[in-house]
């Protein structure tokens, strides 16, 4: 069995090809522990939303192999990466990618609701998450009724709905100014300290203060390590550490 949550190795992902051949990500490996939060940060373009996307099954990689809690999710056919992405992980997405049309505990509610949970329960997992973000007298609002930092905080809710393994976060708060950005990093404080486990792409240093371990990329590749508590993974051994 495999102690990890999430488990990378070798893992490539290239786009176009001959002179425009872009490596994405070329060759890295990571092992994320259960409880772990791991920041990944590096200049815009050295493939950091993409490595996300392969650890969350959104994207498949070209080589190599990801393990969610043991189990290989980089071969999975479209139908069964869905299945997985929706019970197994939680993404939170810059632009919050709320449902317009749903109101906060609709939004919350959905994936829930995917997974075959009761409407009943579905409502009250959704309602009392909503309590946990703070927005529990904004259950009944739409997105566009909501401040950034709100809806930010509604997309948290709705990414721990169906209480997946790994939670995956794409720069959180880079829409959001100062005091709305600084309400999600303690909202991943928060999750961080019950134990969660995260992956959260930033350019916001104050991620680091949230982070077990920083992890730097350069052009596809891991180039920079900092482990800020003793509760690390670590690399995997494929990790191209320059
Ligand atoms: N579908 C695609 N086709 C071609 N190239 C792509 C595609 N997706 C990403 N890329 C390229 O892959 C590289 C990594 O992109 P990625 O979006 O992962 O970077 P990033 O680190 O998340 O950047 P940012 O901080 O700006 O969000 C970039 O050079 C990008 O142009
Ligand atoms: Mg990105």
């Amino acid at each position: 069995m495999n102690e990890y949550v999430i488990s990378a190795r070798g893992l490539s992902r290239h786009h176009g090809s001959g002179p425009a051949l872009v490596r994405a990500v070329d060759g890295v490996g990571l092992d994320v522990a259960a409880g772990e939060t791991v920041g990944i940060v590096g200049p815009s373009g050295c493939g950091k939303s993409t490595l996300l996307h392969l650890l969350g099954g959104l994207d498949r990689p070209d080589a190599g192999e990801i393990r969610l809690a043991g189990r290989r999710i980089d071969r999975l056919t479209e139908t069964a990466a869905a299945r997985m992405r929706r019970d197994r992980v939680g993404f939170v997405f810059q632009a919050f990618h709320l449902v317009d049309e749903l109101t906060a505990v609709e939004n919350v509610e959905l994936p829930a609701l995917l997974a075959g949970a009761s409407r009943r329960t579905a409502r009250r997992r959704a309602a009392h998450l909503l309590e946990r973000v703070g927005l529990s007298g904004r259950a009944g609002h739409l997105p566009g009724a909501l401040s950034g930092g709100q809806r930010q905080r509604v997309a948290v809710a709705r990414a721990l709905v169906n209480d997946p393994p790994l939670l995956l976060a794409d720069e959180p708060t880079g829409n959001l100014d100062s005091a709305a950005a600084a309400d999600v990093l303690r909202l991943f404080a928060a999750l961080r300290a019950e134990g969660r486990t995260l992956v959260v792409v930033t350019h916001d240093s104050r991620i680091a203060g949230t982070a077990d371990r920083l992890i730097t990329m350069r052009d596809g590749a891991f180039v920079d390590e900092t482990v800020l508590t003793g509760r690390s993974g670590g690399l995997g051994s494929l990790s191209g550490l320059a």
